[in-house]
């Protein structure tokens, strides 16, 4: 027997690439592949990456430069790109970087197998195709090992709303959704694989209408579904579109027990005239509204959110409306980012906003959330939340976990094991975690 060849996977940008990582490295499972955290190890080199601000794009060619030595000491070396970054600039990387041997689009990587088996013949391969088949599909023969108590679960893919600085619409191709069987049956595969809490992904996951027995199922539709899974405790989504919003789902937040009350829902800016520049196609008022409705049907809802500071003419005006939306909803979490220009994107062609002053702003919004998420989690201490603990801290007898708000939680106690969910009463708040101690 040849020993198994090794591969290294390094993954940028949003839970989908994870997912998809995960899905890549069982695929070349099937080519005697197994897995490795050291590059130097590796007889593969994959790197899944995002091209969603310049920086994220520009980090792939640093870490391609880094592996110029390994592959002069190791030419047997393959080296591939995936994701985001191989659809926008697939041929400019095989250009710009001529160590790369492989690149491979987000809609194409089931063929990862055929790809390798080209590179292994002394060719490049390329393939940034949006092909016919499924890609999921295609990936169905998983080794059924065992898993983590959480897991990811991508059942839409795409988007078609264009917001005008935003490239996802072009790296992932057209909104997709994925049938209702496929996602029931994985889902249970990952609860028998020791899974208790799954995360919906999607681009768009609220716009999830996947083929059901029945004709298409909405979102919560499938939530319900998977309420009566047993074994699966906890249900989780992201990212959500304020438009795809719906009434059945804002409902489920108040009646599916195990649907987790915390919703991520991006509103970019509080300024309308910077909304409708960015095609976002709702207002500062109907989302504030939408969020009275969510928190009418479950009042103890975290709302996290992505801010977008310094778009294109954004004057001091636009961003107090932003502060000003911030205070009235009061967020537990959110990310928030500087305008980067993206090539191809309608906003790139427009006067950008002076560097140091979005750079102030993104300060000043930072320190704003950072205030509000300190008051939140402050306002937990006392309070008995249940907790699912997923992997050992970093003091003996320590285990991490998330709460129903998605908290990390720091518990100190004896005999609390992996994959448990516990009663935790909490006692303390820190920078981005709460401590507590079984109740
Ligand atoms: N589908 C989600 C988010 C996708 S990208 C949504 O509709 O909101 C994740 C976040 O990255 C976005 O919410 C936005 O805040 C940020 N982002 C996207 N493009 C960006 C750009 N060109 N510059 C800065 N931030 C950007
Ligand atoms: Fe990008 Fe989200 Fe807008 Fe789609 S809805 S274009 S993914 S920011
Ligand atoms: Fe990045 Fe692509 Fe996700 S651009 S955020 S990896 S969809």
């Amino acid at each position: 027997m040849t020993a198994p060849k090794k591969l290294y996977i390094k993954t940028y940008g949003c839970q989908m690439n994870v997912y998809d990582s995960e899905r890549m490295a069982e695929a070349m499972g099937g080519q005697g592949y197994v897995e490795t955290d050291s590059p130097e190890d590796a007889d593969m080199i994959l790197l899944n990456t995002c091209h969603i601000r310049e920086k994220a794009a520009e980090k792939v060619y640093s870490e391609l430069g880094r592996f110029r030595g390994l592959k002069t000491e190791k030419p047997d070396l393959k080296i591939g790109v995936a994701g985001c970054v191989a659809q926008a600039e697939g041929e400019e990387i095989m250009r710009r970087q001529p160590l790369v041997d492989l690149v491979v689009g987000p809609q194409s990587y089931h063929r990862l197998p055929e790809l390798e088996a080209r590179v292994r013949n002394g060719e490049k391969a390329l393939d940034t195709d949006f092909p016919e088949e499924d890609k999921f599909e295609q990936l169905r023969s998983r080794p059924r090992a065992q898993r983590g108590p959480t897991a990811f679960l991508t059942v839409q893919e795409g988007c078609d709303k264009f917001c005008a600085f935003c490239v996802v619409p072009y790296t992932r191709g057209a909104e997709v959704s994925r049938p209702v069987d496929r996602i029931l049956t994985e889902a249970r595969d990952l609860v028998e694989r020791g899974v208790r809490e799954i995360t919906l992904l999607g681009q768009n996951v609220n716009a999830y209408h996947g083929a059901g027995p029945d004709g298409d199922w909405s979102l919560a539709r499938l939530i319900w579904a998977l309420n009566d899974v047993d074994g699966l405790e906890r249900i989780r989504f992201t990212t959500s579109h304020p438009n795809d919003m719906t009434d059945d789902l804002i409902e489920a937040h108040g009646t599916c027990d195990k649907l987790m009350p915390y919703l991520h829902l991006p509103v970019q800016s509080g300024s309308d005239r910077i909304l409708k520049r960015m095609n976002r196609s709702h207002t500062a008022d109907s989302y504030l509204r939408l969020i009275e409705k969510i928190r009418a049907a479950r009042p103890d809802i975290l709302m996290s959110g992505d801010f977008i500071v310094g778009f294109p003419e954004e004057t001091e005006a636009d961003f107090q409306a932003t502060l000003g939306l911030i205070e009235e909803v009061r967020y537990g979490y959110a990310y928030s980012f500087k305008y980067s220009a993206r090539p191809g994107t309608p906003a790139a062609e427009r006067p950008m906003v002076e560097a140091a002053e979005a750079d102030d702003r993104l300060q000043r919004l930072q320190a704003l959330i950072t205030r509000q998420q300190h008051e939140l989690q402050d306002a937990m201490i006392g309070r008995t939340v249940k907790v699912l603990f997923e992997k050992p801290g970093r003091f003996p007898g320590q285990m991490v976990g998330k709460s129903d708000y998605l908290h990390a939680v720091h518990v100190q106690g004896e005999g609390l094991s992996k994959g448990e969910i516990c009663p935790v009463r909490i006692t303390g708040s820190g920078a981005n975690s709460l401590a507590g101690e079984r109740a």
